[in-house]
């Protein structure tokens, strides 16, 4: 059985995904904080993972936006320690990296593997970056992973937008669809998506039916993408209703 550590596993994302994968490594922040290079350094040298999932990231846009030093430490330093370790260390490991649909503008929506990015916000910027580390690294084996997802808890706000969309699943639907990228074992892009574009808001009310509609209009903060809605060239379509 092949060696698998995976970042970011107490995340929405990794908490899904270590169940698919129970005998991977998946190391705390304390264990293994990927701002640290001595301590990502040391962890891929002891442990010669053969597949890093890296889920690790500084995630919420408004955070990036206003600590953006912490956002850049996170999201670019700590993916390319990650890489440069296994480069290091691992020369031949298959390094699997998930990135957003945020890295689009948002503007026409639909993006496939093909489309040209435009980061809106510092936190769709700083994962583009760490796409760009992984891609033009010198790692024989990569993916890089777009999709959106959200848990099957309760909407964690009381409202939620009606003109935010995207091909949303639900995170364990993400979680076994990345399963199945790897065990096909895919390297370049692929978009993991769901078959529908939705609103975020058709999204919430799957699981909180008194959630309450917003508009961007009524918001106030950084640059959001407004359709974030992905196809595949490359891969088939889940729904998020099954
Ligand atoms: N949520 C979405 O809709 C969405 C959509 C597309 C792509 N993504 C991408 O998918 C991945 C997972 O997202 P998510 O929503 O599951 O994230 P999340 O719930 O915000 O979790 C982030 C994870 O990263 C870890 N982390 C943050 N800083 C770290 C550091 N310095 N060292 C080690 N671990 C650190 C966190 O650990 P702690 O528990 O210690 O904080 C946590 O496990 C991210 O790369 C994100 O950019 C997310």
């Amino acid at each position: 059985m092949k060696k698998i550590l995976i970042t970011g596993s107490s995340g929405r994302l990794g908490k899904e995904l270590i169940k698919f994968f129970p005998n991977s490594l998946h190391p705390s922040r304390s264990e293994m904080d990927i701002t640290n290079k001595d301590q990502v350094y040391q962890f891929i040298e002891k442990n010669k993972p053969e597949i890093i999932i890296h889920l690790a990231a500084l995630t919420d846009v408004r955070e990036c936006e206003n600590k953006k030093d912490l956002a850049w430490k996170t999201n670019v330093d700590g993916t390319y320690y990650l890489v440069s370790a296994s480069l290091k260390f691992v020369p031949e490991v298959y390094f699997v990296y998930m990135s957003t649909p945020c890295v689009f503008s948002g503007e026409e929506g639909n993006y496939n593997e093909d489309s040209i990015p435009y980061p809106k916000n510092f936190y769709a910027l700083t994962k583009l970056l760490g796409e760009v580390i992984v891609r033009y690294s010198e790692l024989k084996k990569w993916l890089i992973i777009r999709g959106n997802f959200v848990t099957r808890d309760r909407w964690p706000y009381p409202k939620a937008f009606v003109d935010r969309y995207g091909t949303y699943l639900f995170s364990d639907q993400m979680a076994k669809a990345i399963k199945e990228v790897l065990d096909n074992k895919m390297t370049g892009i692929v978009h993991i998506v769901g078959d529908k574009k939705l609103s975020m808001y058709e999204v919430a009310k799957i699981t909180t039916p008194d959630v309450l509609p917003l508009t961007l209009k009524e918001y106030n903060g950084p640059p959001l993408t407004k359709d974030m809605s992905l196809e595949t060239k490359r891969w088939k379509k889940y729904s998020i209703l099954s």
